[in-house]
């Protein structure tokens, strides 16, 4: 399928999960330059199994699109202020609000956003300005869940200044990736930016996680990608696979998540899987760090 060489990382023998110092909220950007691979319905939906499994979620909706937003029923009207004011100097709880899912919060993003990626190259930091304004509520966390928290940051399907910010604000990466054609050498291309930026701007970045989605058990070229995938990333990619579903497609038009749409569907049974796996990776890499 693909001749792409694995990037220097180390990524096919590393933990696919993320750290974060001790007490403070894990943050974990879903991200990947290619569009409509599933990143926004992947934080939606492992949001959404995370929250329900008792961790606290705070989904950061970092596209101007505002998928996140629309697929939590966050209406256009409610979305200011977001994460453009919070990138502006709103504080991070006055730019959240609840959802319908306990225990999943949202910062919404409204078409504004989109002026931050011209805006953001004139500060100071560039790419650091997500961190910096995340860090004292991190920092306080307590509001977020302490260690028992996340802080997942929906990116958007591009490598601008907003994908840099996540990146940057991130304690790892969760590379959501649909399983068709040219898969692999997308993801390689990612891979490769996600190590520049890990090593230009911020070395405590966990090397990513790979989430296989849109699979589709009829077509050959569904496993196909799944096994090239595995063949050069190893223990990168999550043991769970997203299966294409149609109830999945469907939930962000009635603007709940599919766990709460239709909690049996194939779909909605693997979002809860996945989180389950993620916690289960985190505990392992902790215990073998002690
Ligand atoms: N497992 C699935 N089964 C069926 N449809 C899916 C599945 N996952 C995502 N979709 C659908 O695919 C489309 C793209 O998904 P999604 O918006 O999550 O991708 P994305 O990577 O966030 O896109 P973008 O790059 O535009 O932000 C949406 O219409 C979504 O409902
Ligand atoms: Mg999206």
């Amino acid at each position: 399928m693909s001749n792409a060489a694995a990037p220097e990382s180390g990524l096919r023998d590393a933990p696919a999960a993320a750290a974060a110092p001790a007490g403070r909220p894990r943050v974990i950007a879903v991200a990947n330059q290619k569009g409509g691979v599933g990143k926004t319905t992947t934080a939606i939906n492992l949001g959404t199994a995370l929250a329900a499994a008792g961790r606290p979620v705070l989904l950061l909706d970092l596209d101007p699109q505002g998928n996140a937003s629309t697929g939590l029923g966050v209406p256009q009207t409610a979305r200011e202020p977001g994460s453009y004011e919070l990138l502006q100097g709103t504080p991070l709880a006055a730019a959240t609000q609840e959802t319908a899912v306990p225990g999943l919060s949202i910062v919404p993003a409204s078409a504004d956003l989109a002026a931050a990626e011209v805006e953001l190259p004139g500060s100071d930091r560039p790419q650091h300005c997500l961190k910096e304004v995340l860090a004292p509520a991190l920092a306080r966390g307590g509001a977020l869940g302490g260690n028992r928290g996340y802080v997942l940051i929906d990116c958007p399907p591009t490598l601008g200044m907003l994908t840099i910010n996540a990146l940057v604000a991130a304690d790892a990466v969760l590379v959501p990736v649909e399983c068709e054609f040219l898969a692999l050498d997308g993801l390689i291309n990612f891979l490769g930016t996600v190590e520049r930026v890990r090593a230009a701007f911020n070395p405590a970045l966990r090397v990513p996680g790979v989430v296989l989605t849109k699979f589709d058990q009829r077509i050959n070229l569904s496993a196909q990608v799944r096994d090239d995938v595995r063949a050069h990333l190893g223990d990168a990619v999550y043991d769970t696979v997203i299966p294409r579903n149609v109830r999945v497609a469907e939930a962000p038009s009635y603007g709940v998540p599919v766990l709460l749409h239709d909690f049996r569907c194939p779909g909605a049974q693997a979002y809860a899987h996945l989180a389950g796996e993620l916690l289960r990776r985190e505990r392992q890499m902790r215990e073998s760090a002690a």
